[in-house]
This record gives C-alpha cells, sequence and structure tokens, in this order.
C-alpha cells in the first residue's frame, strides 16, 4: 500500500483547522514528523482543504419501494458517495417475513460487499416478536447497535404501534444500543389521505398536505416519551420541520436531517417534475428550512444524513397518485458539496462542518476515532478540496445511476481527491480504484464532542 505525504494544506477535522502537512502511512493518519517511509508519495496541496471523510448516516441501496427499486445499488451508490466526499455510508437491512433479524442484517450485510464505501448497517425492525427481542444483544455484540423502526408505512406492513416499539426500546436500552425512528404519525396521515382521496387530489402537492408537520411533532412527542420511560438513546431520521427538531429536542433525543429539508422548499410541488420530489416526510415551508438552517449552525442537528433513495424520471412522472409514486430522492453525491458551498459562501466554521457530516455520526454510531477524525490513529479517510473550484456545471459529472438531482443549478463544490483508508479512490474527480469497502463493526455510542469548535 502506498504512503503519502499531503503538503501544505489546511488541514481541518471538528476540533482543529490550522495549515500543515498530513501524512498517511499504513492505511492510517500518522505524524510526518516522525518517521517517513521510502516509498511515499508526495502531493502538493496548495493551500487545498482537507477535511475528514464524510459519514452519510441513511442511506438506501437498491431497496423495494411500491413494486420499483431505488436506482442506485451499491456500487453505483457507492461511487456516487466517493465522488462527493463521502467514504462511509450506513444503510439498513430489510425484514422480510420469514427471516430473522440476523438472517437479514447478513444478507444486507452481503449484498454492501459491492460497495466502494466502508459500511455499516442499521437493523430495520418492522415486525414484533419474542424472538426478535431476544435477538437483540447478540446483535448489539456483532458491531448492528442502532435499531430502526418506522411509526408508519402501514401500507408496506412497515409500521410498529408505539407499543410495539416501547417493548423494543426497554431491551435496546438494556444492552445501550441506539433506536432509530422514523418519525410521522400514522393514524394523521391515514385521516388526511382518505380525505384528499374522497376529494380526488392526487397530484404530488396532496403528498405533502397529507402528512403534514402535526403528523412528525405528534410521532416525536409520541417517541419521547417512550424513550423518557425506558432510558433508551434515541436518534430521529430526516427531521423535516422546526417544530419536530423542537419536541426532539425537548425530549433530548438525536437529531439528523437531510439536504432536501435545507436547501429546498415546498414549492417544488408546485413546479417542474413535482413528483420527483415525493418524499417522506415531505419538503416543508421556506420558513421551516431556515429553522433547520439556523439549527444546524446552532448545533441544535447533530448530524446530516441523505436518505439517499433516487429514482429515475420515467419511475415517477407520470404516476397519477400521490400515493402510488415510490417515495424517495438522492442525496448522497451532493450532500456534502452543497453544504461546503453553502458554508464557505457564508463563512461558516469548517470544522462544524466536519462534525455535521463526519464526527458527530462517528461518535453516534460508535466509530470514533477510527473514523471521524484526521488525528494520528485514525483511518485516512479524507478528501482534498480545492475552494476556487466553480460552484456551477457539475450536473454532468454525476455518478449516481439516477437521470435526475433535485438539486441541479445550486451551488456546489466537489473534493479533487478522495481517499479511503490511504487509498486513493477519487482522482481529479474521477474514479481511479473500486477496492471493495470493508463493513464497519458498531460499537455503542459516545458523548458528542463537547468541545468548542476552533
Ligand atoms: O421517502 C423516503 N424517505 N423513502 C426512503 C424510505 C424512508 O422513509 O426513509
Ligand atoms: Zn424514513
Ligand atoms: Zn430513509
Amino acid at each position: 500500500m502506498a504512503n503519502y505525504l499531503l503538503k501544505n494544506a489546511r488541514v481541518i477535522d471538528g476540533d482543529s483547522d490550522e495549515n500543515r502537512d498530513l501524512y498517511i502511512s499504513n492505511s492510517k493518519i500518522a505524524q510526518p514528523e516522525g518517521h517517513i517511509d521510502e516509498d511515499v508519495e508526495t502531493v502538493e496541496c496548495d493551500g487545498h482543504l482537507i477535511l475528514p471523510g464524510g459519514i452519510d448516516t441513511h442511506t438506501h441501496m437498491g431497496i423495494p419501494i411500491k413494486g420499483g427499486y431505488s436506482v442506485d445499488d451499491f456500487q453505483s451508490g457507492s461511487h456516487a458517495a466517493m465522488h462527493g466526499g463521502i467514504t462511509s455510508i450506513i444503510d439498513f437491512s430489510i425484514l422480510n417475513p420469514e427471516d430473522s433479524l440476523s438472517v437479514s442484517v447478513d444478507r444486507r450485510i452481503s449484498e454492501a460487499s459491492r460497495s466502494i464505501c466502508d459500511f455499516g448497517i442499521h437493523c430495520n425492525v418492522t415486525r414484533m416478536s419474542p424472538e426478535i427481542l431476544d435477538e437483540i444483544p447478540k446483535l448489539i455484540a456483532s458491531g448492528i447497535t442502532s435499531f430502526k423502526v418506522f411509526t408508519t408505512y402501514e401500507e408496506a406492513s412497515m409500521m410498529l404501534s408505539y407499543n410495539e416499539i416501547e417493548v423494543l426500546a426497554k431491551r435496546i436500552a438494556q444492552h445501550d444500543g441506539i433506536l432509530m425512528v422514523h418519525a410521522e404519525d400514522n393514524a394523521i396521515i391515514r385521516s388526511s389521505t382518505e380525505q384528499f382521496d374522497v376529494e380526488d387530489n392526487t397530484g404530488a402537492k396532496y403528498h405533502e398536505m397529507s402528512r403534514p408537520v402535526a403528523a412528525e411533532v405528534v410521532a416525536i412527542r409520541q417517541i419521547g416519551e417512550l424513550a423518557k420511560r425506558t432510558g433508551c438513546k434515541t436518534y430521529i431520521v430526516h427531521i423535516s420541520s422546526g417544530q419536530g427538531l423542537q419536541e426532539a429536542l425537548r425530549y433530548g433525543l438525536m437529531t439528523e436531517t437531510c439536504p432536501q429539508y435545507l436547501f429546498l422548499d415546498d414549492n417544488v410541488y408546485r413546479g417542474e417534475n413535482e413528483n420527483m420530489f415525493v418524499a417522506s416526510p415531505p419538503i416543508r415551508s421556506h420558513e421551516n428550512s431556515q429553522v433547520l438552517l439556523d439549527a444546524v449552525l446552532s448545533k441544535k442537528i447533530m448530524t446530516i444524513g441523505t436518505d439517499h433513495c433516487p429514482f429515475n424520471l420515467r419511475d415517477k412522472e407520470g404516476v397519477e397518485s400521490f400515493r402510488d409514486i415510490p417515495n424517495g430522492m438522492g442525496g448522497v453525491e451532493t450532500s456534502f458539496p452543497l453544504l461546503l458551498a453553502h458554508f464557505l459562501e457564508n463563512d461558516y466554521s469548517l470544522s462544524l462542518l466536519a462534525r455535521l457530516t463526519s464526527e458527530n455520526a462517528a461518535r453516534i454510531f460508535g466509530l470514533f476515532p477510527q473514523k471521524g477524525s484526521l488525528k494520528n490513529g485514525a483511518d485516512a479517510d479524507l478528501m482534498i478540496i480545492d475552494p476556487k473550484t466553480p460552484l456551477t456545471g457539475w450536473e454532468n459529472q454525476l455518478k449516481s445511476n439516477s437521470d435526475w438531482c433535485a438539486f441541479a443549478g445550486m451551488p456546489a463544490i466537489f473534493p479533487k481527491h478522495v481517499f479511503r483508508r490511504g487509498q486513493w479512490v477519487i482522482r481529479n474527480g474521477e474514479l481511479q480504484n473500486r477496492d471493495e469497502g470493508q463493513f464497519l463493526s458498531m460499537e455503542v455510542p459516545r458523548e458528542i464532542n463537547p468541545t468548542p469548535l476552533p
């Protein structure tokens, strides 16, 4: 394996931001002042930025939804991820009716072995039984520490009741794991959806109206109460509204949002390709996206996942009722580049960006300090960025299988080079090494970095 001396960079991670060299030895970050291996390749960085490789906490590669499949599999999706600076992804197992949890997880690990990114797996729990509860300790001991439930999607047989979730949370808490929740109240969604059906209102904008902010708020409140009763560490995925966030914070829950809730607003449901923006929860008003953007800056949001679940135009356009549109959008490739452009444009702290896109995820999902850091001994997962890269014209360089991008036309800065465990994977924006990633065995969560930003 080659070793690299990255010279004259601005090296930024969650708690440092300094101009220096960075040395990669045997796949790890090492000390440049110490011993330099003989076979070292020097890379002149010209003051470019180096940040830790991103960790996407929330992807869905090649999953079945409403009769089709999300169009990025682990190979194309991880290529897209790497192109956008994400070196690790955490995806979800799929529990088929005849599966035990461990069978579902093993199958997903095997599918994910084609990923170029390193990968962890969250365990979807879409059915409850005593046998399922009994699997939790063994799974946690084997590196599967996060268990995802849905308070909706009853029609797809994925929903658990709040009572079932509480029983599960109790068991997870006993073993110090994490409960992850897709929080939208099913009863609220069902009654508003029925109302639109009766009125024969079926376009994409009714998707938004059938899943109101109140559905998110009520579900998060129920989850907050049961988290309080059980003492279970609880993480709310894809928070879409200011009120939903407020509720999560009130109960001390861990908070994730996604780029679609930060950079888009609900006018998308009244414009071109409106079906393509159908994702759950829906994209909210401009006021909501502004509240979430502010919350990102004030550290109320802990992680930015993407909920990467892209489709092609032909999969969604022309579908008449919002109920039949496969729900989901792409994001793994553009998330970091959009955030970087936004942070640079507004002169926000890049150490905060490193925490939001890498370090906090590594801490929550028990991967720190192997991941999420540029300190000595960490995996050499990093990206080199020329901050003068043009902000526009990136759309025709995308690697995702999807033929449509929700963020086209927005300012974004893609990394020039990306390394994963010391391997030079993306060179000048192009894939040059497709070696498979490794399964990431996750540990129980650690505290989010309490130190002030540099
Ligand atoms: O609409 C979405 N978000 N599709 C992916 C599955 C999920 O709910 O996260
Ligand atoms: Zn979800
Ligand atoms: Zn999701």
